[in-house]
């Protein structure tokens, strides 16, 4: 696939609108009481996110030729959907860790997570309200329509880990719920607010649901696989709670034997000892599967590019191509 931005291009702008975004949330939690619900807020959203979601909502924006200035409210309410959603995943996950500091309900409570969540979950909406557009319904149409969504694939995520028996494509369809929608609806509704057409919010919402499966199978990666200390939470987290991610389900096939006996015992005893994660890795990387994860993420991403791949804008829809790219190879 034909790209004409370089990853050069592509990283300034991330950098650049990165800081835009970050500034911009800077100003969004001014209220100082009451403290145990706008401090936490405040915090998750100074944490090292990435931004990937609200970047892509500025980049769709464009890529449809409207303007990312116009975009920034919305963009602002996915980012601010998606940290109420990590600070309540943390909870069910029982994460201690968070963009390598400890987590919401840690370092409050629990009552002070579940409570600061909802209230950003109820700002994020106000945010989308405040984008100058015609279209507000649609934008909150898809605010809900991605909330539910995450719902649903949190529950599911829940129920596979309970359960004994569980297929690839459980967790497929598990992931494309609880991490895809999100995605996609961050570059639906960058479109919906320069005003694209059906058949432009249709592309822009296949590239998102391809990017995002493969976003989250990279996530399951490198929660076991990222360098020390870089993915900012506990290494092998997904191992130790008995999530059933590609690589356990996949690698449950690929080996037999001891290996295979190590592999069932997580998913019998509902996790692991941290002091085993090693061991499992170590079965990861002999027995093929990271490859054949990395196919997937390859084989998503290039069905992504080719969804965009007759947007209007050309410098928009470049960009779009080049951050796919770059989250393809990603290891943060
Ligand atoms: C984490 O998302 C949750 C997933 C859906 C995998 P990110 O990896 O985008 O989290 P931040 O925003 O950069 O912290
Ligand atoms: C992310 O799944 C799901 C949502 C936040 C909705 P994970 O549980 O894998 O996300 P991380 O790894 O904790 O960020
Ligand atoms: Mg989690
Ligand atoms: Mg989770
Ligand atoms: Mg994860």
């Amino acid at each position: 696939m034909n790209i004409s931005v370089t990853q050069q291009q592509v990283e300034h702008k991330y950098r650049q609108y990165h800081k835009r975004i970050n500034d911009a949330l800077g100003n969004c939690f001014t209220k100082s009481t009451p403290e145990t619900l706008y401090t936490p807020a405040r915090y998750i959203l100074e944490g090292k996110g990435k931004r990937i979601r609200p970047f892509l909502t500025l980049l769709a924006a464009e890529a449809v030729c409207g303007s990312s200035t116009n975009a920034m409210n919305m963009a602002l309410a996915i980012e601010i959907l998606h940290n109420f959603t990590l600070v309540h995943d943390d909870i069910m996950d029982h994460a201690d860790l968070r963009h390598g500091r400890p987590t919401v309900h840690l370092k409050w409570d629990a009552n002070a997570a579940i409570l600061s969540g909802d209230m950003m979950m109820a700002f994020a909406y106000e945010c989308a309200l405040q984008t100058k557009t015609s279209r507000h319904d649609e934008l909150v149409h898809i605010l809900n329509d991605a909330n539910i969504t995450i719902c649903e694939g949190q529950a599911l995520d829940m129920e596979l880990e309970q359960r004994k028996h569980a297929t690839i494509s459980d967790y497929l369809d598990m992931i494309s719920k609880k991490t895809g929608r999100l995605i996609s609806a961050s570059l639906e509704a960058g479109g919906i607010v320069s005003d694209a057409a059906p058949e432009q919010l249709e592309k822009l919402v296949t590239f998102g649901a391809k990017i995002g499966r493969a976003f989250q199978v990279q996530d399951d990666y490198l929660d076991i696989m990222a360098e020390d200390g870089k993915s900012g939470k506990v290494a092998g987290g997904d191992v130790i709670n008995g999530k059933k991610t590609y690589l356990l389900l996949r690698s449950l096939e690929l080996t037999d034997g001891k290996e295979q006996d190590i592999l069932q015992s997580v998913i019998d005893n509902k996790g692991i000892s941290p002091d085993r994660v090693p061991e499992i890795r170590a079965i990861y990387e002999q027995c093929g599967v990271l490859d054949e994860a990395q196919q997937i993420i390859n084989r998503d991403t290039e069905k992504a590019l080719s969804a965009v791949d007759t947007l209007p804008f050309k410098e928009g829809r470049e960009h779009l191509k080049g951050f796919a790219l770059k989250l393809m190879k990603r290891d943060f």
